[in-house]
């Protein structure tokens, strides 16, 4: 039985999966600096390069140790193939990119990562594909966006960074009936706890910057789908074009999956210690966490995910004052606009991640002025807990 068979558990597919072993059986995976490769003959050669023999080319776009992350994603997240890209907007951008042509139409989901929203509103109407944001809870709203030219659907759930969660299984199903493509951003799920593709998404894409590297050391990004997507839509984008990922990156993204389901999982039981201690505070708000039965879309989370989150959003009283006082008085949790990481991270998204909105774009997404995203690390629950708390006593 081959590492990646799905009879195995996650967890096992995530150490062994993939793995190419060199003439000396390494235990660790290699590590190929290497742009290209030789060849013993110019046969040889030429029958690489006309794909009659399996084997590597060019770093840009095949190279051992890009292909070992490339199919152990692919064999956790259950799907045909992988591609690997140097950061996740490369992946987000491949993915949208990849399927449409001038004259085609895009619908997502407005509540999206500020890079994420710029591709679909700025960048793709400048190539003649038109775009339509919408409010993703409504289902309505996206049959109502659909036009005859529309080819893909885009969202991501849990969204960024108000943590709504949208119905991707009902999503996909008003994207086919409508002859479209469902592409879904997974980041704020991971891997572990939500896979679209089983949902009836067509195609997954991840930032591995976050969870999948999990220890803040380098970017990276992946877009997982079928055989046929991935020939039709994503592979000569990327080989032409090269937004590839590094070897090295690649080397330091596999070691990262090898511990992903223990750190997810253990940042995600922090992040619901940090919900429960926080949820009634006085000088909350308002708090959201996929994870609670008072989650506005619980019923939801509970039917497509199959853990809470690593990320807890919660508004503090006094708007943008308040907020600022809370996280200057943040002793251990540190202050940034990433997420994922082995230390626990707070964000002001309104300053930062979504920026670029108009205040009515942000209002319209639950993006106060005193709204904080939280990131669970690996520290001691007890100690993250104390520290948020004793910074919302400063408020
Ligand atoms: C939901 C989401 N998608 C995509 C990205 C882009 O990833 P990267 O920074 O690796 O390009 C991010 C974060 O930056 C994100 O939070």
């Amino acid at each position: 039985m081959s590492a990646s068979d799905p009879s195995y558990h996650p967890e096992t597919r995530l150490v062994h999966a993939g793995t190419l072993r060199s003439q000396f059986g390494e235990t660790s995976e290699s590590l190929f600096l290497t742009q290209g490769f030789v060849y013993d003959s110019a046969e040889e050669c030429e029958e690489r390069f006309a794909s009659s023999t399996p084997g590597f080319l060019y770093s840009r776009f095949s190279n051992p140790t890009v292909a070992m992350f490339e199919r152990r994603m692919a064999a956790f997240e259950g799907a045909e193939a992988a591609r690997a890209t140097a950061t996740g907007m490369a992946a987000v951008t491949a993915a949208l990119v990849g399927q449409v042509r001038a004259g085609d139409h895009v619908v997502a989901a407005k509540a999206l990562f500020g890079g994420c929203r710029w591709v679909v509103e700025d960048f793709l109407p400048r190539f003649g594909v038109a775009s339509t944001l919408i409010n993703g809870l409504d289902l309505d709203a996206w049959r109502r966006a659909v036009r005859p030219n529309t080819k893909v659907f885009f969202l991501e759930s849990p969204t960024n960074p108000a943590l709504d969660v949208i119905d991707i299984a009902a999503v996909a199903k008003i994207a086919h009936d409508a002859g479209a493509n469902l592409v879904v951003d997974n980041v704020f799920a991971t891997p572990l706890w939500q896979s679209p593709l089983a949902l009836g998404a067509d195609c997954v894409v991840y930032s591995a910057t976050k969870h999948i590297d999990g220890q803040g050391r380098c970017l990276g990004g992946v877009v997982l789908a079928s055989e046929v997507f991935i020939q039709e839509h994503i592979h000569m984008l990327l080989r032409q074009t090269g937004p590839s990922m590094s070897p090295f990156n690649a080397w330091v993204l596999l070691k990262g999956l090898e511990t992903l389901h223990l750190r997810v999982r253990r940042q995600t039981e922090t992040a619901a210690a940090v919900a429960q201690a926080l949820a009634e505070h006085p000088a909350i708000t308002r708090l959201v966490y996929p994870g609670r039965p008072d989650h506005p879309q619980a019923a939801t989370a509970q039917r497509q995910m199959s853990g809470g989150s690593t990320l807890v959003a919660f508004e503090v009283g006094g708007g943008k004052a308040g907020a600022f006082r809370f996280l200057d008085a943040l002793k251990l949790v540190r202050i940034t606009n990433n997420l994922g990481d082995a230390k626990s991270l707070v964000t002001h998204p309104a300053t930062t991640t979504h920026q670029r909105l108009t205040a009515e774009q942000r209002a319209e997404l639950g993006i106060s002025g005193g709204l904080v995203r939280f990131s669970a690390g690996l520290e001691h629950a007890y100690d993250v807990v104390g520290d948020l708390l004793a910074a919302l006593a400063a408020v």
